[in-house]
């Protein structure tokens, strides 16, 4: 797999520039993405609260425990603190492992798993490399692999497919993945949430310009741009981009290299897809990872999924 380098320096030279979206979350991006969370129009982390409310103690439940909870990308903890709530109904103490490339998020998690027969295990690394090695399991347990916040909805379908892969590598037949997965909905409706009338997105995605030129010693002057939504209804899929509005010529020190950009051509800095519960279920099978039961949000339809290895 290419570093964050390597495609950022990629990226920026490419015929439509792109800006690989980790680089979206610095610490100000994750606050920033924090404060998306709690806009009216973003009705994304809402349903997967009340999805992980309503519905995950049962679908923990169809698994035989005792469990071991692994979340990829748990952030600050907050999901973490609905799921292990729920699994401390089924049984007395759980092992919690928590994977994120950031240590800041690890600690905030940790913190907030500092409860009560909760063994909190922070593996520092990107989620391939850790579902690879992922340390034994206490002797009888079943994994949980948690994936949650719809995070899915960041990677290429093919990476999606891949992921499901790969998690399917790191578990045992009987181990399962609970998912979260934004489902397909008018644009309408989609396009508020990432362009919404306070400017928090907009900031979000301009953020990005502020962490390259502190930390890749590039001189992007922020006024120059602006924050694009886009929907793109053949990929099913809303893309962020900050657009030039006059004529861009920034230099990357980190890479000695010069990024020009005309009037209105952009850098590409996200994408964030739709999903059926039709095609997820197919690529769960196809990954020797049925999916054997979904529930869908009423308000703003996002699924909960438990797959379960074959
Ligand atoms: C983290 N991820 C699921 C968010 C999403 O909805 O794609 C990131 C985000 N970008 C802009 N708003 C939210």
């Amino acid at each position: 797999m290419k570093s964050l380098e390597t495609m950022l320096r990629e990226g920026l030279a490419a015929p439509q520039k792109r800006v690989p979206s980790p680089l979206l979350y610095d610490a100000l991006g994750s606050v920033l993405f924090e404060a998306i969370t709690l806009l009216p129009e973003y009705g994304v982390t809402r349903a997967d609260n009340r999805m992980l409310q309503a519905s995950a103690r049962e679908a923990l439940a169809a698994v035989p425990g005792p469990l071991e909870l692994i979340e990829l990308g748990p952030g600050h903890g907050n999901k973490a603190q609905l799921i292990v709530r729920q699994v401390l109904k089924l049984q007395p103490k759980v092992r919690f492992i928590g994977v994120d490339v950031s240590a800041g998020a690890l600690e905030g998690c940790r913190k907030a798993l500092s409860v009560p027969g909760v063994e909190f295990v922070g593996v520092e690394a990107r989620f391939r490399d850790a579902l690879k090695a992922l340390p034994p399991r206490p002797a009888g347990h079943r994994r949980v692999v948690c994936f949650l916040g719809s995070n899915l909805s960041n990677f290429d379908r093919a990476e999606s497919q891949d992921f499901l892969v790969r998690v399917r590598a790191a578990l045992e037949p009987g181990d399962a993945l609970l998912l979260t997965a934004d489902l397909d909905k008018p644009k309408e409706r989609l396009l508020p949430a990432y362009d919404d009338a306070l400017g928090v997105t907009a900031a979000f995605n301009k953020n990005v310009l502020v962490h390259l030129n502190r930390d890749w010693g590039a001189n992007f002057d922020l006024t120059a741009f602006v924050h694009d939504a886009r929907w793109n209804a053949e990929a099913r899929r809303i893309e962020m981009h900050l657009r030039a509005t006059r004529p861009v010529v920034a230099r990357i020190a980190k890479f000695d290299l010069e990024v020009k950009l005309a009037v209105g051509e952009t850098l590409w800095t996200e994408s964030s897809h739709r999903f059926e519960v039709a095609e997820l279920e197919a690529w769960g099978r196809a990954a020797a990872l049925p999916l054997e039961r979904v529930s869908v949000d009423t308000e703003w339809p996002l699924m909960v999924g438990l797959f379960v290895a074959r």
